[in-house]
């Protein structure tokens, strides 16, 4: 079967390394792989407002940051078509027919809602449209005929919803919905990358993030009050590597070739991490080291973005360009759907 990958972020604020290292990075390798007959790489401005709706123009600003991000980091809108998820109306369309496939109960267990009200102290008062979004990102998936969605594993609630509303409506209506699966990243390091404070998840609102686009300086800075072990006061003590950020961004971003252009003296990261637990290697010293993977990995990305920034008219015609192109699949989608659900009364 041809495989087809759809995937997206919330346009609230520009991507970090976080991002990178739980999808983007691992989108242009797919892109790349030449395993796909189509990309799909969508920017959900509608789901956005659906806990930002008081906030249009934060949304409306970020859309051109998060595709200046997908640009710089090597998404080619020659292979991935970049679409900005409000501007295809027949996702709105599926999402409705969609509802009546789920029920309150349903949405209410989605841990990922349940954790996001809490989050949002929407307890008492959550608007409907937001507990909704589960379904309105099953139609985004499935509009587009996706067989695998690269996300991170946030997202698993989300994929296992989808799931059971395609098997809802190819038994009710007939095989219609392609049933799509996660593919979550390889490296358990970048599953979730943890905020530089150590806090389990990298989030702007902690302010604990490295963006794509930090300069030098700020990375160094950040990198050097991170998180470490806060019992390996002196050089000769034993440190801890678990729950030790620096060992866990090290785990995300190096490479043995990392290795042998800054630290030829340690083998691999094995050896890093066992000198460190054994006591005699300083937090400056493995500091260093994550500063210059870092810079080295962000340094092309942050000239590609500069010179993006310069040209965004460019980038909103791969926007547009993008989204003309998505809602032709789209559309096809939709008639299918009509037929299936027998509402395609003006068809011949
Ligand atoms: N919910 C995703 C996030 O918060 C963004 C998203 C919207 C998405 N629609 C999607 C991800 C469809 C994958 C597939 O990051």
């Amino acid at each position: 079967m041809k495989k087809i990958i759809l995937t997206g972020d919330r346009p609230t604020g520009r991507l970090h390394i976080g991002h990178f290292v739980g999808s983007l990075r691992g989108r242009v390798e797919l892109q790349n792989s030449g395993e796909y007959e189509k990309i799909f790489v969508m920017i959900a401005d509608a789901q956005a407002l659906t806990d930002n709706f008081e906030h249009p123009e934060k949304v409306r600003d970020n859309i051109l940051e998060v595709a200046m991000d997908y640009l710089s980091v090597g998404l080619d809108p020659q292979k991935t078509t970049i679409l900005i998820q409000s501007q295809i109306p027949e996702l709105t369309e599926l999402t409705f027919y969609y509802m009546n496939l789920v029920t309150v109960s349903r949405l209410q267990r989605n841990p990922t809602v349940k954790s996001e009200i809490q989050m949002r102290n929407f307890e008492a008062s959550i608007p409907v449209g937001f507990f909704c979004y589960p379904i309105s990102q099953a139609a985004d998936i499935t509009i587009f005929n996706a067989t695998t969605v690269p996300v991170g594993e946030d997202q698993i609630p989300m994929l296992e919803q989808t799931k059971e509303i395609v098997r809802k409506f190819n038994a009710t209506y007939g095989e219609t919905i392609v049933e799509p699966d996660i593919l979550l990243p390889k490296n358990s390091a970048c599953l979730r990358l943890p905020g530089i404070d150590g806090k389990a998840k990298m989030s702007k609102s902690l302010g604990n993030c490295i963006y794509l686009s930090d300069s030098k300086d700020e990375i160094a800075e950040k990198v050097r009050n991170m998180y470490t072990d806060p019992n390996h006061i002196h050089v000769k003590d034993p440190g801890q590597v678990e729950g030790n950020t620096v060992f866990t961004y090290l785990d995300a971003f190096s490479t043995p070739e990392h290795f042998s252009r800054y630290l030829p003296e340690y083998e691999n990261l094995d050896a890093l991490k066992d000198h460190y637990k054994r006591g005699g290697l300083g937090d400056v010293k493995i500091k260093k080291f994550l500063t210059a993977i870092l810079e080295e990995t962000l340094e092309p990305i942050r000239s590609r973005r500069s010179e993006l920034e310069k040209d965004p008219e460019y980038v909103r015609k791969i926007l547009l360009d993008g989204t003309n192109l998505a809602r032709e699949t789209a559309s096809e989608t939709i008639s299918k759907v009509r037929r299936a659900m027998k509402i395609n009364y003006f068809e011949n």
